[in-house]
């Protein structure tokens, strides 16, 4: 398929995991893409893998110095982007007793802040028939002991993808979401957990996954390409949940 051909992606957190991955397959589909992460060495390693019809930018959605500095930096590759997929996180855990004033600053700078003013940032070079997408969790769905802060801050990704999409609508430029359950990706390697710790967590979480495996980040990337796509041309202001069902089976 060529769906992407003469379209330019910027993706947030592309060096890895599902932003990566989406990356690979807009490429595939003869797209161009522009990446993001937080250091020159991961951004670098990720669009050697990517190929030449991938550019690189280090930016950090959680300090707004960078992220206010994007456009700027986006248009020395192109003064048009046509999907945005704002992807950039991970999660840190900690219960209501425990968490402090440091871990809902960090969490909510890069995931509430950051997807808010990329979305500022950017729309100035999005023309009608473009598409936002945002990278919420099925953790909006379900109360997890320790996930609060992380949870409440994807909830309020939610909750821009409807207001987002009300005042689109009339530029012509879509937004939807992507609600992923369990996926094979980085995530836990921000956490502060070791490799033992993480895999005892992957372990435990397992049994709970009606498909008893964790997503790889192309079923999300499939998803997401389709929201992107013109297949998806009616569709606004929703999320499309990539879980294996987790959310909604007990
Ligand atoms: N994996 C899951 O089970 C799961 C489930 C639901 C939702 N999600 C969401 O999916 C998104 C992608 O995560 P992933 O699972 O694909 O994890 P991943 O493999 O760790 O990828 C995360 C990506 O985001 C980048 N990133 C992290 N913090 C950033 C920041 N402050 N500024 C810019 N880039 C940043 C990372 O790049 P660098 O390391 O190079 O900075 C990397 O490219 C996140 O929003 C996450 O919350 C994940």
């Amino acid at each position: 398929m060529q769906r992407f051909k003469n379209k330019f992606a910027l993706i947030t957190g592309g060096t890895n995991g599902m932003g990566f991955a989406t990356a690979q397959q807009f490429i595939q589909e003869h797209g161009k893409v522009i990446i993001t992460g937080r250091s020159a060495e991961t951004v670098n390693k990720a669009i050697d893998r990517l190929g030449q019809n991938a550019f690189g930018i280090v930016s950090n959605a959680g300090n707004m110095t960078d992220v206010f500095t994007l456009q700027k930096q986006v248009k020395q590759y192109t003064e048009n982007i046509d999907f945005l997929f704002v992807n950039a996180g991970y999660g840190k855990f900690a219960s209501v007793v425990d968490a402090d004033e440091a871990h809902f600053d960090e969490l909510y700078n890069m995931l509430v802040k950051g997807t808010f003013f990329t979305v500022q940032q950017i729309l100035p070079l999005m023309k009608a028939g473009s598409a936002i997408i945002l990278n919420t969790s099925f953790v909006t769905e379900v109360g997890m002991a320790n996930f609060s802060v992380y949870s409440s801050a994807k909830s309020a990704v939610q909750s821009f993808i409807k207001t987002f999409a009300a005042e689109l609508a009339e530029k012509g430029i879509r937004v939807n979401g992507i609600s992923p359950g369990h996926i094979k990706t980085n995530i836990y390697n921000n956490t502060g957990l070791n490799t033992e710790q993480i895999d005892g967590a992957i372990q435990s979480i397992l049994p709970a996954i009606p498909f008893k495996r964790l997503g790889e980040p192309a079923e999300i990337a499939n998803a997401v390409l389709f929201l992107a796509s013109q297949e998806a041309s009616y569709i606004h202001g929703t999320e499309l949940t990539v879980d294996a069902g987790i959310s909604v089976i007990r």
